[in-house]
């Protein structure tokens, strides 16, 4: 058995080191370094409504953004380590899934998971929900793909391989599951017990989508993405990357297939012609999660820069970043304060105006005095809430100076830091003025 684990275990530690290394070539300024995740996006979903996405990171949390008003609308702390996966359900709900094995769902506006429906042995490295929207599907590491009644009860194994599994799908009819894995095989396997398809490619299969009419969109290893009918004949394939393929997505009308390649293209497809209509160019790369966004024909991208990136996926047309949040009034005001540019990358979480409330993150208007953990209405973590810190201009520079994990343990911000004395300084003296402090 302890064999078992440690193809998973190394390509554990490959993604981190690779993930470390992307995140330093592409290191950013240091203003750009706190925008709303502390590390690449790695996972992305959009609720079925089109209205609010779901983001998970390298940094173990996920968010959840307002998609039109660029804002964060809660942080959502239940992992140990990276967010993998995210789902989002058509009753509201969302679902997490982490490095640490766990499946997380939640109900926005609690601070706090509803339900831990399953836990894996290893990282579950994808999600999928069923047609009929019942169910939902894991895939591990662990070998398993695992289906979860998501109106409760108990989650059963779908199938077990030797080797680790990265994709799942449901099939158009629901009855059936596709997997792809690190063994090189795409599976159909019938829920119902029946024999599973095998359908062998020789390469890892890194991630797959399956279309309303039956077709399933597996990306290789290699940077090919194949195209299947639903019982897993080949019709075609197209080389979208040079390098493998991390995420693939389907546009909600069924007409275009987005792939993302490691080193951060994006290619929009053709899904009949199976021919490249265009490669995203522009910020945010490299790319690590898409998602297409319903009711529109905006792609979201995910990447290495820490932010939640808006496309138009028929001109790829960069749209901008989901966080680029309508400024305060305090911002506007002080716009030429060295600290406004420092303090935009907080503005997606917090506000600054008497009356601009809570937003993922508490309000600061008032925060300097302020004892932590005590602003009204809000639901601050319990670690948060046990601590014995006034806030003053040297206590939020030390704060972001050695960053929050280290200075508030258990908190739900995500981790970020001011790595430049001076825009630390300016930072702090932008809060005091603007909220009336100074
Ligand atoms: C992605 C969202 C997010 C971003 C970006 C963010 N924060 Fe936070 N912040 C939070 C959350 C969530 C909390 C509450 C933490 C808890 O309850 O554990 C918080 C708490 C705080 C607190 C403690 C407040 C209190 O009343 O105790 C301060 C101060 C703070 N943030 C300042 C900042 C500053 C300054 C920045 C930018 C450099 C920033 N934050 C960026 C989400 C964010």
């Amino acid at each position: 058995m302890s064999g078992m684990f440690s193809i998973p275990r190394l390509l554990s530690c490959l993604t981190i080191a690779l993930a470390a290394c992307l995140a330093l070539l592409v290191a950013p300024a240091v203003a750009q370094e706190m925008r709303g995740h502390g590390g690449p996006v790695r996972a992305l979903a959009v609720a079925p409504d089109g209205s609010l996405a779901i983001s998970g990171s390298f940094d173990s949390s996920a968010i959840l953004w307002d998609i039109e008003q660029g804002l964060a609308v809660s942080v959502l702390r239940g992992h140990d380590s990276s967010v993998n996966a995210v789902a989002a359900l058509a009753d509201g709900r969302f679902v997490t899934a982490g490095e640490d094995g766990r499946v997380l769902l939640w109900r926005p506006g609690r601070a706090e998971p509803e339900a831990r429906p399953v836990t894996h042995e290893a990282p579950v490295a994808a999600l999928a929900i069923s047609p009929d929207r019942r169910s939902l599907a894991t895939a591990s590491w662990d070998g398993t793909a695992r289906i979860v009644p998501l109106a409760g009860g108990e989650a059963r194994v779908a199938t077990t391989q030797r080797g680790p599994l990265n994709a799942v799908g449901f099939t158009a009819d629901g009855r059936s599951i596709v997997t792809g894995g690190h063994d090189g095989a795409l599976r159909i396997v019938p829920l119902d017990g029946g024999t599973e398809r095998v359908v062998e490619l020789g390469l890892p299969v890194n991630a797959l989508a399956v279309a309303g009419d039956g077709e399933i969109a597996a990306g290789l290893a290699d940077g090919r993405v194949i195209v299947f009918s639903g019982n897993g004949v080949p019709r075609g394939e197209i080389r979208a990357a040079e390098t493998p393929i991390v995420a693939v997505g389907l546009s909600p009308d069924g007409t275009r297939i987005a792939a993302a390649g490691i080193r951060g293209s994006v290619a929009i497809i053709n899904r009949r012609s199976l021919a490249v209509e265009r490669v995203l160019v522009g910020p945010g790369l490299p790319v690590w999660s898409l998602a297409f966004r319903p009711g529109t024909e905006e792609l979201l991208t995910g990447g290495g820069d820490r932010l939640v990136r808006r496309w138009l996926a028929t001109t790829g047309e960069h749209l901008g970043a989901v966080i680029l949040a309508k400024p305060s009034d305090a911002l506007t005001r002080l716009a030429d304060h060295p600290g406004a540019e420092v303090f935009r990358a907080c503005s997606a979480c917090h506000t600054l105006d008497p009356d601009g409330g809570n937003r993922a993150g508490p309000t600061l208007y008032g925060v300097i005095g302020r004892r932590i953990g005590t602003a009204a209405g809000y639901d601050f973590s319990p670690a948060l809430r046990g601590m014995d810190i006034i806030w003053t201009k040297e206590t939020i520079a030390r704060l972001f100076e050695i960053g929050p994990t280290a200075y508030t343990p258990g908190t739900k911000m995500p981790e970020q830091r001011v790595t430049d004395p001076e825009d630390l300084k300016d930072l702090v003296d932008f809060i005091a003025k603007a909220t009336g402090a100074e």
